[in-house]
């Protein structure tokens, strides 16, 4: 099972800059969380912050009582070989196949004979879907390849924690939807943690247990899907609607003048309209014949037991999920 992740008042600043401030939130073991967010709001260092590859100058990161960020080094790197990291950009060596890049972690973490190396990375191949290009070099392959390829390495040491910044990004939304049913399909193997970032609204309406957002250098909120796809925070909406008018601007939030005229302009109640509208489309479900996701189990206890916490409007949309006629009596 999946390890939990408590991340408590967490800041990071470069130089003057500060990126975010005072984050706290909890990866529950082995389901899944979306974070969402505008470019630049700080997401990728986020996830870096997580497995003390930087380090935020506040607070702690909390993995089977080792903290991330205020550890000795050698403590750190211990920990960080629970996680796998799949990068944005796909990381993967420019020289080398796709199976020694996939095989890379393996040589250089363990001393595995090199047949069972073969058997892990070709069994990863499978699962990601790229059976045949192990041979290729990334440069002969499409983005969405090396995505996967990037996955697959990142699961050969077994992670129980799963990091993916932007699987989606370069895809075509067919191509999108295959790496969401992937992420769940493994969710539902593995019983990992698992933590995406995206601004990808198919993959935050149908694959997360959980979902917060950062903007403005704070973390706007965190918790079951529902509260976020329901929120009618204007930061939320906008970021949802994939709207102009709202705070989010082209570098990050806009001033208070601009925001002003919008109002006089009549979007903000364009705004309230679009909330009354909003749906909550079912989660994804593991592929047939792959067992139940465990992390969706503790989760419906986890969210039931807090209801009484939660906004109206997630309240509903949680127990309509659950219902029978949603397809929730089969958990
Ligand atoms: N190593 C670094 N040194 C200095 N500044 C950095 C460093 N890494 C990131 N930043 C700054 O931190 C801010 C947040 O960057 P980050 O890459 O985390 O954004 P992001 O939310 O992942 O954006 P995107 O959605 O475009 O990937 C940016 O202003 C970036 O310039
Ligand atoms: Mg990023």
């Amino acid at each position: 099972m999946g390890i939990e992740v408590v991340v408590e008042g967490l800041t990071k600043s470069f130089g003057k800059q500060n990126i975010w401030q005072d984050v706290s939130l909890t990866l529950p073991a082995g389901e899944v969380s979306v974070m969402l967010g505008p470019s630049g709001t700080g997401k990728t260092v986020f996830l870096k912050s997580l497995i003390g590859l930087l380090k935020p100058e506040q607070g702690r990161v909390l993995i089977n009582g080792v903290d991330m960020v205020n550890s000795p080094e050698r403590k750190i790197m211990e920990t960080r070989k629970l996680f796998g990291l799949m990068f944005q950009d796909g990381a993967l060596f420019g020289s080398m196949s796709l199976f020694d890049n996939i095989a890379f972690p393996l040589r250089e973490h363990t001393r595995k004979k090199e047949s069972e190396i073969r058997r892990i990375v070709m069994e990863r191949i499978d699962i990601v879907g790229l059976l045949g290009a192990e041979e290729k070099l990334p440069g002969e392959i499409s983005g969405g390849m090396r995505k996967r390829a990037g996955l697959a390495r990142a699961l050969v040491l077994d992670p129980q924690i799963i990091l993916c910044d932007e699987p989606d990004s370069g895809l075509d939304p067919v191509r999108t939807a295959y790496i969401s049913q992937l992420l769940i399909d493994l969710n539902a193997q593995i019983d990992a943690t698992m933590l995406i970032v995206t601004h990808n609204l198919d993959i935050a309406a149908t694959v997360p247990d959980n979902m917060g957002m950062l903007f403005c250098r704070n973390l706007v909120t965190f918790g079951p899907r529902e509260v976020l796809l329901t929120s009618d925070l204007p930061v939320v909406s906008q970021f949802l609607a994939g709207r102009r008018e709202g705070p989010i601007g082209m570098s990050e939030e806009k001033d208070a003048a601009t925001l002003a005229a919008e109002e006089v302009n009549g979007y903000g109640q364009g705004i309230s309209s679009a909330n009354a509208t909003r749906t909550v489309v079912p989660q994804l479900e593991p592929s047939p014949g792959l067992p139940v996701r465990q992390g969706a189990l503790r989760r419906r206890e986890r969210v039931m037991s807090m209801m009484g916490q939660l906004p109206e409007a997630a309240r509903t949309a949680i127990l309509d999920s659950y219902s029978p006629a949603a397809g929730g009596g089969r958990l």
